[in-house]
């Protein structure tokens, strides 16, 4: 049994706050986030609206793209580290919420790794036949932990989710290969307290190197090699760290998703929004290999390699 992508939804909040905006209330400029980040505007959920709701609502699609009903779920899972509350998790708020009432349900913290860890985490439990269908959301509200004066975080970070339906697809086709890991170690480099703490110049080297070497791993592990490379759907954190990785897959332009420009870095959401956008504008298609790849605080990173189609 081979489990892959069976339904996609996305959450993007209507607010569109500009960089031209941030000039306004801190000692920034449009250009300096253009080139360092690539960023040009990102989306701010407004007060009424918490990650569960976000979550709500691109669940709500995923499962309409899947054809299933909430009942069918046997698992929720929610990868986030902007929760409502610290309890009851989102998952088992969705959980509620969607009427989802066989599904388990729990939160996954591995920041903007997250949405590979649970996709990779509802592969094994539809693979051994204990489930069928598991309900993945990658979603964050970063702007109620960000600082909105420093400069060095507040310019990088946006709202919104991605969800996922993830279930039994034909031979040949779904989650091909996988790899997980973690590196404690660095957990210094990025962490949040009261806000998040960055070092920015840390987590972009460990996220060039890593981005590229996971890459390479799952399409290995898979049989694979770069040049079967249709789409590679990179963590959205920041243009260059995106390009580097592009570039050790010897990938055109235009194989590479971006949307870092329209929502900056949404974390866990990142991946899931990407693909969305990608599949809509008819960019994947049935039988195309796909790479996707996170990196996060912890710090984190998980990549998978992905023959899409049901
Ligand atoms: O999902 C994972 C989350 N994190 C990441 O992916 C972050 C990875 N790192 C990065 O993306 C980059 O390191 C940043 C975009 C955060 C920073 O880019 P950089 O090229 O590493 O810049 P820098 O930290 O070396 O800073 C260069 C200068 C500094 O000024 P001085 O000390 O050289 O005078 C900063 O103070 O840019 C200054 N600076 C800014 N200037 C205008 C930092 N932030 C800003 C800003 N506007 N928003």
């Amino acid at each position: 049994m081979n489990a892959g992508f069976i339904g996609i939804g996305r959450y993007t909040p209507d607010k569109i706050v500009t960089n031209a905006d941030l000039e306004k209330v801190m000692d920034t400029s449009d250009e300096w986030i253009r080139t360092r980040t690539g960023i040009e505007e990102r989306r701010i959920a407004d007060d009424s609206i918490d990650t569960s709701d976000m979550a709500f609502f691109a669940a709500e699609k995923a499962l309409e793209d899947a054809g299933i009903s909430a009942e069918q779920l046997d698992m929720i899972l929610v990868a986030t580290v902007t929760p409502d509350q610290p309890f009851p998790s989102v998952a088992c708020m969705l959980q509620e919420r969607l009427g989802a009432k066989k599904a388990a349900a729990m939160d996954i913290s591995a920041a903007c790794a997250g949405f590979m860890y649970g996709v990779v985490t509802a592969k094994q439990f539809i693979e051994t036949g204990a489930f069928t269908n598991v309900l993945v959301v990658g979603v964050e509200k970063l702007s109620k932990v960000t600082d909105w004066n420093d400069r060095n975080t507040a310019v990088l970070f946006g709202d919104g989710a991605g969800a996922a339906v993830i279930g039994p697809v034909s031979e040949g086709k779904g989650i091909l290969s996988f790899e997980l890991g973690a590196d404690g170690s660095g957990g210094k480099h990025l962490y949040q307290d009261e806000f998040i703490i960055m070092n920015g110049r840390e987590v972009f080297k460990f996220a060039v190197r890593q981005m590229g070497e996971s890459s390479l791993n799952v399409l290995e592990k898979a049989g694979l090699s770069k040049e079967d490379v249709d789409f590679l759907i990179p963590h959205q954190a920041n243009i260059r760290i995106m390009e580097a990785s592009r570039e050790r897959l010897e990938l055109p332009v235009e194989k590479m998703s971006k949307t870092v420009h329209k929502y900056g870095n949404t974390s866990a959401a990142s991946i899931p929004i990407s693909l969305v956008e990608e599949v809509e504008a008819g960019k994947i298609k049935d039988d195309d290999l796909i790479v996707m790849v996170g990196f996060g605080g912890g710090l984190t990173w998980g990549a998978i390699a992905v023959r899409w189609g049901r």
